[in-house]
């Protein structure tokens, strides 16, 4: 029998515990013996709940037991967990994290202690919820030059963006049912702002290259200002808008992005709908591969967790590498990165092509019949700059969202 704690029993936690009480034959079975909730930490009391057996409200109690080899850090949020893991992975427990903040902020750092101590920090559930990404991408995607990772990573977002194309519905009411669903951050700002696929595609990119992806150096743009009208003009050319956070290599050059982003039905991601994360992987001799799945939520992302503590458990006192160094990777602005955009302006189209052709170079121009006083145009494949440069020239452009082919 082995002794693990979890730390935190919020909506993670509390499906970490289900998880191994439910599946408790299964995991065994898997992790070669059994598995023992020694203790669940949390400030708080849930009476009538099984967890209070176990419960505690001191770190230090498991922190000093000698009989806990495995942590799961649920908890999110930078700090405590980071103090938390630091003193867990350095007492020589490995340590198992859902937390894309912790990961993000001192991956390289917690991976490097974890080797130092001869003992694992794992992170599956940290990117893609219940989505098996970061172990195919250390342990299976290790023969190629990884030419773009491109995932909607944010289920909370493509949830609303969804129902928001599909049903009409408007942005509050759909963010405040994501929210019921357990699917949205405490600060709904991670999410709509897009800072949470903005951590999830820093950890992938830091995993895929090998050195640290800066969080803070990607270019990031949320949901907000996308509006039903956007959706009007996306379903009449055929298109939809997604999330996207992208890494890729061009040319020995870094780039990498998280904003809103139209695609049409040829691309691999167009029908990831709803909660689900779907991420794709271009390697330059596998060519493409997909992953999809749940992207959040209590039982999916605890899956992915409980998975590391089996992983943990099986390689009890030999660290998996993982390649992810402290120096940081350099990101290409992407400004020099091409793409059409879509760009709705005000006023009428017929008296304006001429001077948004003479701006942007040729563009396809589309109307709606039932929205009046605008009109919005599709670009030909031009640079961010020359984009940025041309927009410039014009007062009325009421939006503009990049378009992925
Ligand atoms: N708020 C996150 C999301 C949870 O919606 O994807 C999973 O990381």
């Amino acid at each position: 029998m082995i002794n693990v704690a979890i730390l935190g029993y919020g909506t993670v936690g509390s499906g970490v515990f289900e998880v191994i009480k439910t599946n408790s034959e299964i995991v065994a079975k898997k992790a070669g013996q059994e598995v023992n909730i020694k203790y669940v930490l949390d400030l708080r009391e849930f009476p009538g709940d099984p967890v209070m057996d176990v419960l505690v409200h001191d770190y230090d109690v498991i922190l000093n037991d000698p009989e806990v080899e495995v942590i799961a850090e649920v908890m999110g949020g930078v700090e405590p967990a980071y103090t938390f893991v630091k003193s867990a992975l350095m007492k020589g427990k490995s340590v198992c994290t859902s937390n894309k903040e912790l990961v993000a902020k001192h991956g390289s750092e917690l991976i490097e202690i974890a080797k130092e101590h001869g003992r694992n920090f794992f992170f599956e559930a940290s990117c893609g919820g219940g989505i098996p990404i970061i172990r195919p991408l250390i342990q299976c995607i290790t023969a190629d030059d990884v030419q773009e990772i491109i995932g909607i990573l944010n289920g909370t977002t493509n949830y609303i963006l969804t129902k928001m194309s599909k049903e009409g519905l408007d942005f509050d009411t759909v963010l405040k049912e994501a929210q019921e669903l357990g699917y949205a951050e405490r600060n709904p700002a991670a999410d709509v702002e897009g800072f949470d696929a903005c951590r999830k595609i820093a950890i992938l990119a830091s995993i895929t290259y090998g050195k640290n992806v800066d969080f803070e150096d990607i270019y990031t743009e949320g949901i907000t200002n996308i509006s039903d009208v956007d959706f009007k003009y996306a379903n009449k050319i055929g298109y939809s808008v997604k999330l996207f956070g992208k890494a890729k290599k061009v040319d020995g050059k870094f780039y990498a992005y998280v904003a809103p982003v139209m695609i049409d039905d040829t691309h691999p991601l167009f029908s990831v709908n709803d909660v689900f994360n779907g991420i794709m992987v271009k390697g330059n001799v596998l060519g493409d591969v997909m992953f999809y799945g749940s992207g959040a939520g209590k039982l999916p992302t605890a899956s992915a967790v409980v998975s590391d503590i089996v992983d943990a458990i099986r390689h009890l006192n030999d660290n998996v590498a993982v390649e992810w160094s402290s120096e940081n990777l350099e990101l290409t602005d992407i400004k020099n990165s091409e793409k059409k955009f879509f760009v709705r302006m005000s006023g009428d189209a017929e008296s304006q092509k001429a001077a948004v052709e003479a701006a942007f170079g040729n563009v396809q121009v589309i109307t709606l019949d039932d929205v009046n006083g605008e009109f919005a145009f599709v670009t030909d494949t031009i640079t961010e700059a020359r984009y940025e440069e041309a927009a410039a020239a014009f007062d009325n452009i009421i939006t503009r969202i990049r378009i992925e082919l």
